[in-house]
């Protein structure tokens, strides 16, 4: 795969050593990232983050990532806010950020939105999730969470064991992950949906021809034992046609620590794309698992930041120059805390 001018719209543009690639540049970045070291590789260049729905940490991070590399980020954060609330295509709005920035990061209710608007941008566009179809950044981000947290138990992802939980039709973040996975050998899948919010069809249908093992469960405790990871997720309550429809589901699979106790093998790795709804009757992942070690939430979030860098580093074709343009902490960031 050939990063440099491209657009980031999809995991299907991936393959292993691409991804690979994407995580051996996240690694160099972690310096800066921790602001041990200052590039200013990026200086001049302009971000748009154009998040046409609500987000805090992929819209954050992919301006910090920006930030972290020197460059600078202008953002448009609601839909009612921009043109095209008074009509405005996709096309035209595209072709005038493009003539304001270097890279635009788009997010959009409506699946294949990101991909239109790409189409007349003069610059790279990168998915930042497009209705319920996908969240490739997320994905990279939470399979670079899953190999640290695999290498510190001597492990590589081929042959993982995957607890999928939630809302898997509308889970755009659980469809591109699942896809990413699927590049590597022999992996299974455990599908833990209530009735109506499976997988798609043709998701588990092209898993299982690329002979990785899908079970489906609508019970949580029958599908996270025997797993590294349990991946668990929000009902995505905003995709459903009315919401009476997404209360039915509200609260279904609530992970807490006595379950996990009971039913995970020890050390299972417990991750979720975040946000997680913390009102009453939703809690998917319960505050009392927040002293377990294995809660990699955080680590994601972290490792967001790395993986947006290097994204960032690759599309505008800087990974190589990065470290030149490298300068020593600032006396701020020598003083930072963490
Ligand atoms: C996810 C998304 O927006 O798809 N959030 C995120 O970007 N980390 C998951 C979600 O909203 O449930």
């Amino acid at each position: 795969m050939n990063f440099v001018g491209s657009h980031i719209l999809s995991v299907d543009q991936f393959d292993r050593s691409a991804m690979e690639q994407v995580f051996s540049v996240a690694d160099e970045m972690t310096p800066y990232a921790l602001r041990r070291r200052i590039t200013r590789v990026l200086e001049g260049a302009i971000l748009s983050n154009m998040f046409l729905e609500p987000s805090t940490r992929t819209r954050i991070s992919f301006g910090c990532a920006f930030n972290m590399l020197g460059g600078e980020v202008r953002e448009t954060t609601e839909l009612k806010a921009s043109a095209l609330a008074k009509g405005e295509s996709l096309h035209d709005t595209a072709r005038v950020l493009s003539g304001y920035s270097d890279v635009i990061a788009m997010r959009h209710p409506d699946a294949g939105s990101v991909a239109e608007f790409a189409q007349a941008s003069r610059v790279p566009v990168l998915n930042a999730g497009d209705g319920p179809n996908e969240h490739p950044s997320q994905a990279l981000l939470d399979l670079y969470t899953i190999r640290k947290e695999l290498k510190s138990r001597d492990r590589g992802v081929d042959g993982l064991r995957i607890a999928m939980v939630g809302d898997l039709k509308y889970g755009r973040a659980v469809h591109s992950l699942c896809k990413l996975l699927s590049l590597h050998d022999r992996i299974h899948y455990k599908l833990v949906a209530p009735p109506g919010l499976g997988l798609p069809g043709d998701m588990v249908e092209r898993l299982r021809e690329k002979d990785h093992q899908v079970s489906e469960y609508e019970q949580l405790e029958m599908g996270i034992d025997h797993v590294d990871i349990v991946y668990v997720t929000r009902t995505q309550e905003e995709r459903f046609p009315s919401q009476e429809e997404a209360d039915r589901y509200r609260g279904l699979f609530r992970l807490n620590q006595a379950i996990y106790t009971q039913h995970c093998e020890p050390n299972t790795v417990i991750m979720h794309p975040l946000p997680r709804d913390s009102r009453a009757q939703a809690q998917e992942l319960d505050d009392d698992l927040i002293e377990n070690p294995n809660l990699a939430i955080f680590r994601q979030t972290d490792n967001g930041v790395l993986v947006r860098m290097a994204l960032f580093a690759l599309v505008l074709d800087v990974a190589d120059e990065v470290h030149n343009h490298a300068q020593p902490v600032t006396w701020y960031t020598a003083k930072r805390f963490t």
